[in-house]
């Protein structure tokens, strides 16, 4: 079966093709640093046989927090931490991705630097951000440089760059919430230029044979917003930045979706087939043959699976388990599998 076969991204050998999506779990505290229930909750996933794991929104910024107990990567402290996580995720055979992300006008913090490209609430639950200037700009950009700087000490296999929900790079990406007129604003070559600018930033700092992708809201939901075709067009100016596209969809504004189990995996296939990168798809995703069809017809390299793994943190072993044939297992648990 081809969920169970080995996949080769630069230097990242997995062991299948199951991804642990990011999934924020609000279990920090202020301070933004890895506690037990983070090495409990991942290591969990590691030994069912996951073969990445992205962790959860990290922020680069403490006002780019969704909620004063999400993950941060905003200071050396972080390293320390990080690094233990990233030991024990991999030594029960694991790679490991970090997201790092920052949730401009969907901070949730109290007493927070609200900021976003225009001054737009995301709601009325939310505050009215402050519209950036050029010197908040450089400072994010510089931010995501330094996380993942960090991210490279703490040993990660690769990072995610969180393009999707609603949040601080896709506010930038979408007309809906980008209302600049100077070079950010604008045409879709100005929405980009933040991401661009990112991508270039973390390159800098990145190696070359480490991973670097991308996560995508790929529709809006909503008129003026970005669609599919639209956001083919964005992947196509960034794809030289990125090796693979992580494609989730909506969060940029309050909107009726339509969710079943697939149901963005036609948007992974489209961005693999028409700007030839490689795609994670995702969305309800839980049954086994649902994943080989969209391995088998091609639809996506690798698929992740979200609230499936929250329930089930061995699906892998299980389902490997369930086909009968010889695979291997982890040596605590042989006689639970033989
Ligand atoms: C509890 C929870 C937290 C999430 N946090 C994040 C996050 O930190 N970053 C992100 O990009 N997506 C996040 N998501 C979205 C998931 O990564 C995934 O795309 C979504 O749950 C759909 O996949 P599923 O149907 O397999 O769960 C979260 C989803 C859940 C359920």
């Amino acid at each position: 079966m081809q969920v169970f076969e080995k996949y080769k991204i630069k230097d990242m050998e997995l062991e299948n093709r199951i991804v642990m999506p990011p999934m924020c779990m609000y279990s920090s505290d202020n301070e933004g640093e890895i506690k037990d229930f983070h090495r409990i909750h991942y290591n969990a996933r590691a030994l069912g046989g996951t073969g990445l794991i992205i962790q959860e929104a990290t922020a680069v910024e403490p006002r780019g927090r969704i909620s004063y107990r999400d993950l941060g990567i905003w200071d050396d402290y972080h390293i320390d931490g990080q690094k233990r996580l990233v030991e024990s995720l991999k030594k029960y055979g694991s790679k490991v991705g970090i997201q790092l992300a920052h949730a401009g006008r969907k901070c949730g913090i109290r007493d927070e630097d609200v900021i976003a490209p225009s001054a737009i609430a995301f709601s009325g639950d939310y505050v009215s951000p402050r519209a950036m200037g050029k010197e908040d700009i450089k400072e994010v950009v510089n931010a995501f440089k330094l996380g993942a700087k960090r991210a490279l000490e703490a040993g990660y296999d690769l990072i995610e760059i969180h393009g999707a929900h609603g949040y601080l790079i896709h506010e930038f990406l979408s007309p809906l919430s980008n209302k600049r007129d100077d070079e950010y604003g604008g045409t879709l070559e100005n929405r980009v230029r933040f991401l661009k600018e990112i991508a270039g930033e973390v390159k800098s700092v990145w190696p070359e044979e480490k991973p670097l992708i991308l996560r995508v809201s790929a529709s809006d939901y909503a008129d003026g917003g970005i669609d599919i075709d639209e956001m083919i067009k964005i992947i196509e100016l960034v794809k030289s930045d990125f090796d693979m596209i992580h494609v989730s969809s909506g969060g940029l504004v309050l909107t009726d979706m339509k969710v079943y189990p697939g149901y963005q995996v036609s948007f992974a296939e489209k961005i693999r087939q028409l700007c030839n990168i490689p795609t994670i798809a995702v969305g309800l995703i839980k049954e086994i043959d649902h994943v080989e069809d969209i391995l088998n017809n091609n639809r996506a390299d690798l698929v992740a699976l979200g609230r499936e793994l929250l329930r089930n943190p061995q699906w892998v072993l299980n389902e490997k388990y369930k086909t009968g044939k010889k695979y291997s297992y982890p040596d605590q648990y042989f006689r639970a599998y033989r």
